[in-house]
């Protein structure tokens, strides 16, 4: 998500940040902008959309410099417009500053500088940055000094980089949470997000670590850390792999490296969103809406694809959790269903893009009927986004893989905080609240430890990807992630599968069943476990092949099913979230035995923006 880029050396600054921009667009964003400086007053062009618009509108005789910095930005706060595009600046227009992350703390800090004076012109958190550092500044320190003290004060998480007219020859750089390293090339010194940025100039990288403050000098440069004065040491390294390969952190497709950031996306999905003190979550993005909700009947899902599964998902939690009756429809059947809303209405679309044709319809049918319109949408900005009346925000960083995996676990406990948020004003109790954030937070924990033994579901891909067919099934909150782990598998490996719910095998499905046509069954030990041990005799006594999802510790199933892969017990809620991992790995593993284009399978488009 978002990037930036830095160039301080002996060549025109504006060409080699534009390159490096591009390099990172893989990251997604909404706006970008570039500040160059040599001495005369900075440069500064910021736009909307598109690098290539960025870049249009910019003169290159004019906008000379071999120091600048520039930024491609993943908003969190304050719409994608020019104003609240980086980099950001002083108001004397001396200091310039682009910001990855979240500055968490910045309304205080913003109200304290605005009463000192200052005048915000974004509505962005990392506006207080620039200011900080200006108020430093004024007070006679010099900007690293100035970044130093004004980054003691920040909660929250940065990368971000520093120009100052007034010292022409530095740009100070700093990272706590969002990725930043140095490039050094020959009398030039580069710093960006990722190494793709510049690694066609340099590959001698320094990886800066959490609290680190660098100096940046034409050939050379230092680190201090925030907390004082004291020189630190960092490693130089020499990269040794394409820039292509390092969009993809060493991961051979863009869907196993978001299969793999599901353990930071759970992070940054409940982020300041949870409240073990009083047992509850918190969304900002519904408190305007608070109030109707509480008051609200009925909840319809509306989604497509993926989001749909994790609409069912969601079902059964808002059924467990509030007193809403809650039903889950395809956005794109929802249109012919004469569905009487009113205040006590809420209608919840779920969409990675913001942007499927099918969900904005039915969110804009179930607006013209006067019911309450929320999202959970990943892409800020988005038309979802913004024509729903309130919402929540993934926060998952751009989805490139067509696939959805990291998205549907954190629009899945999005929901989880979203019923959890309503249920603390009806039935549930603090400790039964307290119990679901205990578990969601050691989710990232127990996803890592599923992702640290993939081997295992490789293996298990290598004994039956040959199939021409498979079988999902799983019952009550695992019987959507069957669902999912069918879609995963068909529409990556283009091998024909299908979800069922278990219970319903006995009413047709088993007919399909025999020695060539292996079931995947999510079977942990809760509820419904003696039930699917029924359902999965059954397809053993026809000589089916089954693939158990259990819970570690089962001992019963190996007796039982031809192979097992164990995930972590937690409660039953929360199972399905790490069941799905191994059913993604499954398919990854799958498509790639067949040699498919996973991030670009045939026929499909990550944004279905057609009805
Ligand atoms: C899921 O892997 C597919 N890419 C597709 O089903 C997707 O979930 C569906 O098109 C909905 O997309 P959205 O979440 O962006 O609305
Ligand atoms: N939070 C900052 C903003 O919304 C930075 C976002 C980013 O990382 O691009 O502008």
């Amino acid at each position: 998500m978002c990037g930036i880029v830095t160039y301080l050396g002996k060549q025109q600054a504006l060409p080699l940040l534009l390159e490096g921009l591009k390099r990172l667009e893989y990251r997604g964003y909404d706006s970008a902008g570039i500040a160059v400086m040599d001495g005369q007053p900075v440069r500064l062009m910021k736009s909307v959309g598109k690098i290539s618009e960025l870049e249009a509108r910019i003169d290159p005789v004019k906008f000379n410099g071999t120091a600048g910095i520039a930024h491609t930005r993943w908003a969190t706060h304050g719409k994608p417009n020019e104003a609240n595009a980086h980099p950001h600046f002083s108001c004397d227009r001396k200091l310039f500053l682009v910001h990855n992350g979240i500055i968490e703390n910045y309304l205080p800090l913003r109200r304290e500088l605005e009463a000192a004076g200052h005048k915000f012109v974004s509505e962005t958190d990392t506006e207080v940055l620039v200011h900080l550092v200006e108020a430093n500044k004024k007070s006679g320190l010099d900007l690293t000094a100035a970044v130093q003290h004004a980054l003691r004060r920040v909660v929250g998480t940065f990368g971000i980089a520093v120009l100052d007219q007034d010292e022409p020859g530095v740009i100070v750089v700093a990272k706590r949470g969002s990725p930043l390293i140095i490039g050094i090339g020959n009398d030039e010194i580069l710093a960006a997000s990722d190494v793709s940025a510049f690694v066609r100039l340099t590959k001698q990288v320094v990886y800066l670590n959490d609290n680190d403050v660098a100096t940046l000098r034409r050939g050379d440069y230092s680190i201090v850390s925030i907390e004082g004065p004291a020189e630190v040491e960092r490693e130089v390294e020499t990269v040794d792999i394409s820039a292509e390969a390092l969009e993809k952190r060493g991961f051979k497709h863009f869907m196993l490296k978001e299969i793999h950031q599901q353990p930071d996306t759970v992070v940054n999905a409940v982020r300041g969103r949870l409240l073990p003190e009083e047992g509850v979550s918190r969304l900002g993005g519904i408190e305007p809406v608070l109030e109707r909700l509480k008051s609200a009947r009925r909840l319809s899902i509306v989604s497509c694809g993926t989001s749909f599964y994790a609409g069912q998902y969601g079902r059964y939690v808002f059924e467990a959790l509030t007193n809403l009756e809650t039903d889950v429809a395809l956005a794109s059947e929802f249109r012919y269903r004469s569905v009487r809303f009113d205040e006590k209405s809420v209608v919840l679309a779920l969409s990675q893009s913001g942007e499927t044709a099918d969900t904005l319809a039915a969110i804009r049918e179930a607006k013209r009927k006067g019911a309450l319109v929320l999202g959970i949408v990943n892409v800020v900005g988005s038309s979802i986004a913004r024509e729903a009346g309130a919402g929540v925000f993934m926060h998952a960083g751009p989805e490139i893989g067509v696939a959805s995996t990291k998205c549907f676990t954190s629009q899945s406990i999005i929901m989880v905080l979203m019923a959890l948020l309503l249920g603390r004003y009806q039935n549930l109790t603090f400790n039964e609240g307290l119990r679901i954030l205990r578990a969601i937070e050691e989710m990232p924990k127990h996803i890592q430890d599923m992702l640290d033994r993939q081997e295992q579901m490789l293996e298990i891909a290598r004994k039956y990807h040959k199939a021409k067919n498979f079988l999902f099934i799983g019952r009550k909150y695992n019987y959507p992630i069957a669902l999912e782990g069918a879609l995963k598998l068909k529409e990556i490996s283009y091998v024909h599968a299908e979800g069922y719910a278990a219970g319903e095998m006995k009413h047709g499905p088993i007919a399909l069943i025999d020695e060539s046509f292996p079931t995947m069954a999510v079977v942990p030990q809760d509820e419904t476990y003696d039930k699917m041990i029924s359902n999965i005799q059954e397809i053993k006594a026809r000589n089916g092949k089954v693939i158990a999802v259990a819970s570690e510790g089962d001992r019963e199933i190996r007796k039982v099913v031809d192979d097992v892969f164990y995930i972590p017990r937690t409660l039953d809620l929360i199972t399905p979230l790490l069941a799905v991992i191994p059913l993604q790995l499954f398919a990854y593993y799958t498509a790639d035995l067949h040699g498919r284009e996973i991030d670009k399978p045939r026929n499909l488009a990550k944004s279905v923006t057609v009805e």
